[in-house]
């Protein structure tokens, strides 16, 4: 249509220029007969005046716009008088005196403010059912972008390093291995169902079969999982794999992508190589396998300090194979009651027995457990968490997992408490990327009473660990590693078993799923693998948590267009929905409700 600039175009630059805008009005503000509209399109914000003394027609049309209406507009651009300047604006020096309005559509009044600040305060229900003024926002809008220009960046990356981006199937079969599945009902074949892809990890190995060498995609993946701020049912994956490549060659091909994104994107320049920590140093340290490193607060280990204590609960749990582990939330000793409650039940939520504290008050240690705590235990806690006036001390006893998954989230706990107060700071482009490298290939399933891949079947063990997998396979460590960033896992991948002896061998005896259903389930995989499957390995990054990061939010919904609700809801066009029972004949499909 009829527009010569968009409304973040104009300045001093273009005055007396006669010019045409199109967009949407932003505000209507009515100085004793002149109205002054803000007109915004996706670029930014224009002022335009109408005077009735110029135009009395126009200005009585004008008087009609309500805020989100369309519109178009062609009039002169005129210097703004002194004292009238908006030094925020980048068009804020001007005006446009209209000479012609012609309006396109008349908005209702929306049901929220669409400014940044006004936006955040509304229910995210509210926004969610109206995403299309949501997403008129400028932070929201802001964040699209990014998303395109991220995601330019990775395709122009890897082109550029002669990969090509191929696409998979979203309908595929069930392997209920992984997380659990979407199923999809196949009207042609009564009774049976394809399952959504949950990543497309097994069509990316058959391609390296085929020959691709170098694959890319940009895809959608379907998980049937409880949802989080960074977790979504579809979700897209920077998904990789490549032949003849090592561990290495991935992390400096991915870091060279990640590095390529920051700068495209913000400008910022990463330093790499990243740093690489060891699952258990990060779960020793941390107490999770994605660790924040951007403060320190680290977990000390006790268990030998605390053998023989007089604190009955660290004793026995040392003696049962337990740890006892401790971490200093420095300066946090002005907790509030409330919120030591609160940091107890996460503790509890996550299967600890109790947590046991020690604040430091005017030089004295107050906690219900000291008085057990011998001159040498103090002194020993003092000197490794470098206890002083203000500090605060929480100990986790119970099985290492365990004490680590506590404690690791009291860190998180305490760092908020303390950020809150302004004793620490924690910036959200404090890039701290690492690669947590060597977890074990297998853990061990209590519940199932069987192993399980760490990672997933098809990672390759360390090569000289390999040996283990018949005698002991917890201790084998997996060729599998991931990324991190500022406690946000990014991306997993690792280098994948081609052999199909061991991949067999790994399935039947490692796993212990019976031949027959390895036959039904991976046959294809195992027989594809006997002509000529190269070495290769290859990734998987989680698009949307990578631009949440680069958008300074923590929930992807936000770099999302149209995402489900944490009930998994779309709540703009309502879904999911009852279907008719005519659409479930034809399916071959019978609901039974729950109780
Ligand atoms: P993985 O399961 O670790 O690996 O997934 C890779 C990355 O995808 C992101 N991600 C998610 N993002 C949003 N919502 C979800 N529900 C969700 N689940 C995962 C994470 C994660 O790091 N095929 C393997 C990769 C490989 O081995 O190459 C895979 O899918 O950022
Ligand atoms: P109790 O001896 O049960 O009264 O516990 C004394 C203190 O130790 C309380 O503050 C409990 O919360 C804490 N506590 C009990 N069991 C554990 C545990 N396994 N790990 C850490 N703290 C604990």
């Amino acid at each position: 249509m009829n527009r010569t600039h968009h409304c973040a175009q104009l300045t001093p630059a273009e005055l007396g220029a006669t010019v045409s805008l199109l967009g949407w009005v932003d505000s209507v503000r009515d100085h004793g007969g002149i109205l002054f509209v803000d007109l915004r399109d996706r670029q930014g914000i224009t002022q335009v005046k109408f005077d009735p003394q110029v135009n009395a027609g126009l200005g009585q049309q004008a008087a009609h716009l309500k805020p989100e209406s369309v519109i178009g507009v062609t009039g002169k651009v005129a210097a703004r008088p002194a004292g009238t300047v908006n030094p925020s604006l980048p068009t804020g020096g001007i005006e446009i005196e209209a000479t012609e309005l012609t309006i396109h559509n008349v908005s209702e009044t929306p049901p929220f403010p669409l400014d940044d600040a006004g936006g955040d305060k509304v229910n995210e229900d509210l926004r969610l059912t109206y995403r299309y003024l949501d997403l008129r926002r400028p932070k929201m809008r802001r964040n699209l972008q990014v998303r395109h220009r991220a995601t330019k960046a990775i395709r122009d990356y890897f082109d550029s390093r002669e990969f090509i981006e191929v696409e998979t199937p979203a309908l595929f079969k069930s392997t209920p291995e992984g997380a659990r599945e979407y199923l999809v009902p196949s009207r042609i074949h009564p009774g049976q169902f394809y399952a959504l892809s949950q990543s497309p990890q097994q069509f990316k190995q058959i391609l390296m079969v085929a020959g691709v060498e170098r694959y890319f995609q940009i895809a959608r993946c379907f998980r049937d999982e409880d949802l989080r701020a960074d977790r979504q049912m579809e979700f897209t994956q920077v998904d990789v794999e490549a032949s003849f490549i090592t561990r290495e060659d991935v992390y400096s091909l991915f870091e060279g992508m990640l590095q390529r994104v920051w700068k495209e994107v913000l400008g910022v320049d990463l330093p790499a190589p990243f740093p690489r920590m060891a699952f258990v140093d990060a779960m020793n340290r941390y107490g999770v396998d994605k660790p924040d490193v951007r403060f320190a607060m680290e977990l000390v280990d006790f268990t030998d300090l605390f053998r023989n204590s007089a604190f009955k609960v660290f004793q026995a749990t040392a003696a049962g194979g337990g740890v006892i582990k401790a971490l200093n939330a420095k300066g946090l000793s002005d907790l509030t009651q409330g919120e030591l409650k609160s940091l107890e039940e996460v503790a509890k939520s996550l299967g600890a027995k109790g947590l046991a504290f020690i604040k430091v008050e005017q030089g004295e240690w107050k906690s219900p457990i000291v008085k057990f705590f011998s001159d040498a235990e103090k002194q020993a806690l003092t000197e490794q968490l470098g206890v002083a006036e203000g500090d605060m001390i929480f100990f986790a006893a119970a099985p290492w997992e365990k004490a680590c998954a506590i404690l690791g989230r009291i860190r998180l706990e305490a760092a908020a408490l303390l950020q809150k107060r302004g004793k620490l700071t924690i910036r959200h482009d404090d890039w701290k990327f690492l690669w947590v490298v060597d977890f074990p290939l297998m853990s061990y399933d209590e519940a199932e009473n069987r192993y399980a891949a760490t990672h997933h079947p098809f990672t390759a063990p360390v090569p000289e660990d390999a040996s283990l997998l018949d005698s002991d396979p917890k201790a084998v460590r997996g060729q599998h590693y991931d990324v991190v960033l500022n406690g946000m896992e990014l991306g997993g991948g690792s280098i994948r078993i081609h052999q199909p002896a061991l991949q067999k061998k790994v399935f039947e005896d490692v796993l212990k799923i019976p031949a027959d259903v390895v036959e039904s389930r991976f046959g294809y995989m195992l027989k594809a693998f006997t002509y000529g499957a190269p070495p290769h390995g290859g990734i998987a990054f989680g698009l949307d948590r990578m631009v949440a990061l680069l958008c300074g939010t923590t929930s992807i919904r936000d770099v999302i267009a149209f995402p489900k609700t944490q009930k998994g809801q779309d709540l703009m066009a309502q879904s999911p929905t009852p279907v008719t029972p005519k659409q479930l004949k034809e399916l071959h499909i019978q609901t039974v409700m729950p109780e």
